[in-house]
């Protein structure tokens, strides 16, 4: 039996399809289960060998072509609708993103961000330690003892419960006592710096019962008050990006530290408004208290687990959210604390706004 006629009609159907879902019908119109060329299979088995011998391979050679059909018109349209698919889905990367709202990096995330990456230069790692702290590492550890009066001056929030080993437990007041929780878990030699939040029973338009410490803590060998004033400086000449910051240390007291170092930081009144940098004795100029600082007290040594006549070492505490504010001109801690959107988009940071050295660490986009 000839097939010529059954070819010729199914190719032209094929090639007349625009769709490959019409495509799919005629596969299966042709070779499903049920399809012609399939039953015309079927009749093979019915026929005489020497039939068969001639039926066979046209059957086959139909099936072949019809099969061939059906894949490369297949392949064309999947390839037709790809191209209308891309046609109609260009994408103009000249046009400005869709206005979406965006969130910002508060500044004293930003400001924590930059302490890292300036301390980090100078081979400072980060350190953390617990908000919720028991009383001898907030305070004893630190030559703070019971019934001392800095402890009352700490206005701080106790909790009710003791630890398992009958300490009190508090949120923590300051960051110092990262460093002895630093001392017993590294040992000596130690750089660090350890930025967090620290709480007090106060408030007001300076003072929030949460902000922002971070510690700086160095333990090694033959170090001196020498060291302490020059890591001070870089640090503040980078922090505020300015070369001509001079800082006045003042004699101080802090339990954990001896000497203790009241730092000071000259500033100019330019109208009216105080600009850091320059003496703070010069004319229009003035002192302005940053920090407190000094060399770890022996006592804090060994509380650390660490031999004092070996290690020597220099200590500062630095409120986060005053070095934002100096920085970047807010007058109201409170606002920090708020969560108001405008603020945030006013003070806030672009998350791409990375800090980095070269960069200078404060830059805004
Ligand atoms: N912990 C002190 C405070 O909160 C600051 C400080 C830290 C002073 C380290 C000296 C050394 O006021």
């Amino acid at each position: 039996m000839d097939h010529s006629a059954t070819r010729e009609e199914a190719l032209a159907r094929i090639a007349a399809t625009q769709d490959l879902d019409t495509l799919e019908k005629l596969r299966v119109e042709y070779l499903g289960k049920q399809g012609s060329i399939s039953g015309l299979l079927k009749t093979l088995g019915a026929m005489s060998p020497e039939e068969r011998q001639i039926a066979g391979p046209q059957i086959h050679a139909l099936r072949e072509g019809v099969t061939d059909a059906l894949a490369a018109r297949k392949a064309e349209l999947e390839n037709a609708a790809l191209e209308a698919q891309l046609a109609s889905e260009t994408v103009d990367l000249s046009l400005p993103a869709p206005e979406s709202p965006r969130g910002t990096i508060h500044p004293v995330s930003q400001v924590m961000d930059e302490l890292a990456e300036i301390f980090a230069d100078m081979g400072f790692a980060v350190a953390t330690g617990p908000e919720i702290e028991d009383d001898w590492h907030n305070f004893t550890a630190l030559n703070i003892p019971e019934s001392h009066p800095a402890r009352a001056m700490h206005d701080t929030f106790y909790f009710p419960d003791k630890d398992g080993e009958g300490r009190d437990m508090l949120l923590r007041t300051h960051t110092s006592p990262v460093q002895i929780r630093a001392m017993l878990a590294q040992g000596a030699p130690i750089r660090i710096i350890a930025p967090g939040r620290v709480y007090r029973s106060d408030s007001d338009a300076t003072h929030t019962p949460m902000f922002h410490q971070v510690e700086g803590l160095v333990i090694d060998k033959g170090i001196t008050l020498g060291h302490l004033k020059w890591t001070l400086e870089t640090f503040l000449k980078a922090f505020f990006e300015r070369e001509d910051i001079v800082l006045r240390l003042r004699p101080s007291y802090f339990p954990f530290t001896e000497p203790s170092v009241e730092v000071d930081v000259g500033f100019a009144l330019v109208n009216g408004k105080r600009v850091l940098g320059g003496s703070g004795d010069a004319p229009g100029h003035g002192w302005m208290e940053l920090l407190g600082s000094g060399m770890v007290n022996r006592k804090v040594i060994s509380a650390g687990g660490l031999d004092p006549d070996e290690w020597q070492g220099f200590a500062f505490g630095v409120g986060v959210d005053r070095l934002a504010m100096l920085k970047y001109g807010m007058d109201d801690l409170r606002a920090f604390f708020d969560g108001d959107v405008r603020w945030l988009a006013h003070y806030g940071f672009s998350p791409l706004d990375v800090p980095t050295l070269s960069a200078g660490v404060g830059a805004r986009a």
